[in-house]
């Protein structure tokens, strides 16, 4: 058989509904990503995402074939994320997958949402040197990967409550503005003083463990005591320490490892002021990094196509019978 080239991706882990063909896990010829909005929520509601899923999905995947100029008989895999993430939702993208690659007589490829994350920064940049360290920066995951090579991973640290995505989200929702709160406290930052608040930097100097509750808590508690502080102070505040911790840990992570790279990945990783301090300490250590596109950084399924062509590669097809599992760890 001729390797596989074209693969179509699907991810609904969360509340984005998107499909991509990606050609040689590298090439995307089209990406279509379909945001639900749960602002009214604060949140995403998981009912609320599984029904926008069943809607949007098929129509997304037509789109998407359709710009991408390119028919099922064109296309030589599937790959779907079944994990990590709400379970309904993943059910809508793992069953349509499944579904297809037996309608269409395809290989299928169960793939983790959290490896998908760090092939983004493969689709924009196919060397980037390995082993690397990965810092994934999500709405549920806050991670310190190392990668030797494709399928070979490394836990090396995580947040023991909430992820760094949470904790913008939560501020974002104690300074009033809406949900998800990230764009909102990176916008309103640029207008604050990141000086004007001294907030903890929890965990700074321990290992590679994370811990944002308590920087949250201290918003809170700064926000009731302080109730007259600028909004753009407390967010741009608030946004130094929480990048100040990321930063101290990644720029570690490297440094005691023997890496070829550091690779920021996640929704978080959008960030304006992550990916300025990031770039600049990868710089001062002297180490290659990589910051995949904003628009590579949030959920699609392009990295999820890009993470499945490799996968098929080193691992070959995954059974239809694979269940989707929303805990989904890092280790294979
Ligand atoms: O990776 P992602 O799209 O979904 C998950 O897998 O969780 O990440 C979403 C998270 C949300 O918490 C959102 O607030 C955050 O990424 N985010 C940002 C920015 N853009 C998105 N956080 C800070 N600054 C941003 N510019
Ligand atoms: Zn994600």
């Amino acid at each position: 058989m001729s390797h596989p080239s074209l693969v179509l991706g699907i991810e609904t882990s969360c509340d984005e509904t998107a499909a991509s063909v990606v050609r040689d896990g590298t090439e995307i010829l089209a990406s279509v990503v379909s945001s639900q909005t749960h602002s009214q929520h604060g949140g995403v509601v998981p009912e609320v995402a599984s029904r926008a899923h069943l809607e949007q999905l098929l129509p997304v995947i037509d789109e998407t074939l359709r710009e991408a100029k390119c028919r099922p008989q064109n296309l030589d895999a599937i790959a779907a994320t079944t994990g990590p993430g709400l379970v309904g939702a993943l059910l809508v993208g793992a069953s349509a997958g499944k579904a297809l690659s037996l309608a269409w007589d395809l290989p299928f490829v169960a793939v983790n949402h959290l490896h998908g994350h760090i092939y983004a920064a493969f689709l924009e940049e196919p060397d980037v040197a390995m082993p690397l360290v990965a810092l994934l920066v999500s709405g549920g995951h806050t991670m310190l990967v190392e990668m030797r090579d494709h399928g070979d991973y490394k836990l090396l640290g995580q947040t023991r409550d909430d992820a760094a995505g949470e904790a913008f989200d939560k501020v974002a929702r104690l300074l009033g503005l809406g949900y998800p709160g990230g764009p909102e406290i990176d916008r309103l930052a640029t207008e604050g003083n990141p000086e004007a608040v001294r907030f903890p930097r929890p965990m700074l100097a321990d290992g590679y463990d994370f811990s944002f509750s308590g920087l949250k808590t201290a918003v809170a508690n700064h926000l009731k005591k302080h109730p007259n502080t600028s909004t753009q102070d407390v967010a741009a505040s608030f946004q130094a320490a929480a990048v100040d911790v990321l930063v101290t840990k990644a720029v570690r992570a490297a440094q005691n490892t023997s890496t070829g790279s550091l690779v920021l990945a996640g929704g978080v990783a959008a960030n304006s002021e992550l990916r300025r301090r990031f770039a600049e300490a990868a710089d001062d250590i002297g180490i290659a990094h990589f910051l995949p596109s904003r628009s590579m950084c949030t959920d699609n399924a392009a990295m999820i196509a890009a993470a499945g062509w490799q996968q098929l590669r080193i691992q070959g097809a995954s059974p239809l019978n694979t269940a989707v599992d929303p805990s989904w760890g890092f280790a294979a």
